[in-house]
């Protein structure tokens, strides 16, 4: 038995990131599957489909309404229909709630909640017209289920990811399209370094004692085990799974506490 997704084209939005956005990527051309990048500039995303076996490149900001409908338009053009999105584009903002500026709030819930609604439905408009039946892979993060000091507006945008991965299951199910979430854990990447630096001068540290302290099991989460569980999402291995948000995070939020004062 193995996931297969030949002839599919699967859509990764902020596909170009090295972090998560790779990992998918990878995952989805090693299944088999047509992998459409997008980013923000058509050369980010270009640089990284060049890495794949086949793939395709578009850009698009997906904060905004008209970049959505051009790219889908674009790809329908170029690639036919799309069977799966997977809604990876995301930004942080590592602040404390009370010191955060309304333009900044006003972005993070712009590219992280109404960016993957705006993603969802063009999406979903173009698998009714056509009859087509495709699926959603959201990614949220563990930060929605158990969060920590400078991280409650993204716990919160990341909260919303999960109630609109449950509201569209259930608003789609008649249609048998699929939606799911995976919440990674603490993943080694450019967003997560550059958002831990902003409070410890030494964020490689503070990512290896999160390893050994916050995990039950005890190495780094790899942006390509998110990958896998998103291609599985995506297949028909997990065909009556739908509306879950599926934590890929090494054990991070089964700990009440930290290693260190129980082990
Ligand atoms: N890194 C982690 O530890 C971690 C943990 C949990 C969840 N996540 C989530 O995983 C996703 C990817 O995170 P990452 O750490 O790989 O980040 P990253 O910054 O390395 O990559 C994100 C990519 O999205 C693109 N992007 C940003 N805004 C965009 C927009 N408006 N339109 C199109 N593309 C856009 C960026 O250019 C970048 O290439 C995000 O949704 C993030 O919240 C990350």
């Amino acid at each position: 038995m193995k996931i297969d997704l030949n002839g599919k084209n699967i859509l990764v939005t902020g596909g170009a990131g090295d972090g998560l956005g790779q990992g998918i990527c990878e995952a989805v051309d090693q299944s088999g599957g047509r992998v459409i990048v997008n980013d923000l500039t058509l050369e980010m995303a270009q640089r990284a489909a060049e890495k794949y076996k086949n793939a395709f490149a578009v850009e698009g900001d997906i904060s905004k309404a008209d970049d959505v409908s051009r790219m889908f338009d674009r790809i329908r053009e170029e690639c036919g229909i799309i069977h799966g999105v997977v809604n990876n584009a995301g930004i942080g903002l590592g602040k404390n709630a009370h010191e955060a500026s309304e333009t900044e709030v006003d972005r993070l819930y712009e590219v992280d909640v109404k960016g993957i609604w705006m993603v969802c439905r063009a999406f979903v408009k173009q698998l009714l017209a056509s009859n087509e039946v495709g699926h959603i892979v959201n990614i949220s993060s563990v930060q929605a289920f158990a969060t920590m000091h400078r991280m409650a507006l993204y716990a919160g945008a990341k909260s919303a990811v999960n109630g609109l991965t449950r509201g569209l299951a259930v608003e789609l199910g008649q249609y048998n399209i699929r939606c799911n979430a995976v919440a990674p854990g603490l993943i080694y990447s450019e967003q997560s370094l550059s958002i831990i630096g902003k409070w410890t001068p030494d964020p490689v540290k503070w990512m290896e004692d999160h390893k050994s302290d916050h995990q039950c099991l005890n190495f780094f989460t790899s942006a390509r085990d998110c990958g896998n569980v998103v291609v599985f999402l995506l297949s028909e291995l997990s065909r009556s799974i739908t509306g879950q948000t599926i934590c890929v995070d090494n054990g991070t939020i089964n700990l009440l506490y930290n290693n260190e004062y129980t082990s």
